[in-house]
């Protein structure tokens, strides 16, 4: 058989139509893939989600339309599937942002504290932590730890900040940020309110404080598509990655989203240039040739999955509900 290196003429969404079958595939994409990925998806949904997803799936490969973090998590939880990641370079800025080794210095320099993550972070910093949780699921699992226990909080300080202001618990945080949640203008957020003055504000917790301060709701990804569901008003600002409006405007065709304004006015500064690595192209590819794959070293996701099982356990029940809702 020759292989087809020239894609072009080639009718994509069929091709990964009949690969998905042949591999007994199933496809996982996040909110913030292009609207072509969560069409043909066999799952779109957030962070917490998808690991569940992830875990229950009995197909044989999983092609995870997301970032690394996400298929890595994907991964820990189904060791025996295979993992492919569309765009190996897909990473994230809160990944980055928190080295392993400054980590668990920072773990060392504080023995009493128990390491809370984002899961936003590598599988080793996964391995060096305690209890993963996602944006969905943090509340939840705060308000299961010992008020006396004392927390580390990394690597979100915008989602550490906004849960140690919401429940006054007081965490030591990690300085780390997403790019793209810090892109939000405040100056162009309020022109935008007075242009729409009945419009909610609905925001991801990475968000900095100043954005979350004038948001009606604050949640996870699916959190917010949800309270896009429940408001009355015809029009809703929506302060995370825009390709999420795509959902919203599937499921509520008469209502108007507006991605909330970077500097320049408009929502495209911010689009995660990590999420938008992945292509038609590429996940053909990589259901073509099972590659890139995701690979981990057995010890080390053992220890990754511990922190991870805790968060499942922890987070049961965590299904539309136990999301941050409404800003306090
Ligand atoms: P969610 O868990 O809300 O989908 O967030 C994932 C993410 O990376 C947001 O930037
Ligand atoms: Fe990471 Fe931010 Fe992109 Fe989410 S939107 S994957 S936190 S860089």
């Amino acid at each position: 058989m020759t292989i087809q290196t020239n894609l072009t003429g080639l009718d994509l969404r069929a091709e990964i139509d009949r690969l998905r079958k042949e591999r007994n595939a199933v496809i996982l994409a996040h909110y913030y893939q292009k609207p072509e990925i969560q069409d043909l998806a066999d799952f779109v949904g957030d962070s917490l989600d998808l690991s569940r997803k992830a875990q229950a799936t009995d197909a044989d490969v999983i092609a995870f339309c997301g970032v690394r973090f996400m298929a890595e998590t994907a991964k820990i939880l189904s060791p025996d599937k295979i993992v492919v990641l569309p765009d190996m370079a897909a990473g994230c800025s809160l990944e980055d942002s928190c080295p392993p080794e400054q980590f668990a210095e920072f773990r060392a320099q504080h023995p009493d504290h128990i390491a809370l993550t984002y899961i936003n972070c590598s599988t080793e910093v996964k391995a060096l932590s305690d209890i993963i949780v996602t944006s969905s699921s943090a509340e939840q699992i705060l308000a299961q730890i010992d008020p006396a226990q004392k927390i580390i909080f990394g690597p979100d300080r915008n989602l550490g900040g906004y849960l140690a202001r919401k429940t006054g618990r007081d965490m030591l945080l990690w300085p780390g940020v997403c790019i793209v949640h810090e892109a939000f203008s405040e100056t162009e957020l309020l022109k935008l309110r007075t242009q729409h003055p009945d419009a909610p504000i609905a925001a991801h917790p990475e968000c900095p404080a100043v954005i979350l301060d004038h948001a009606d709701y604050v949640g996870s990804t699916r959190g917010i598509l949800e309270f896009a569901r429940t408001v009355t008003s015809d029009t809703l600002i929506v302060a995370t990655e825009p390709h999420i409006i795509h959902q919203m405007q599937k499921a509520m065709p008469d209502k108007t989203f507006i991605g909330a304004p970077g500097a320049d006015g408009n929502c495209n500064c911010n689009i995660c240039p990590y999420m938008a690595l992945n292509t038609m192209e590429k996940l053909y590819l990589a259901l073509r040739d099972l590659t890139p794959r995701v690979e981990i070293e057995e010890g080390l996701r053992l220890q990754a999955k511990k922190s991870l099982d805790a968060m499942l356990t922890l987070a049961s029940g965590t299904v539309g509900k136990g999301d941050l809702g409404p800003r306090p």
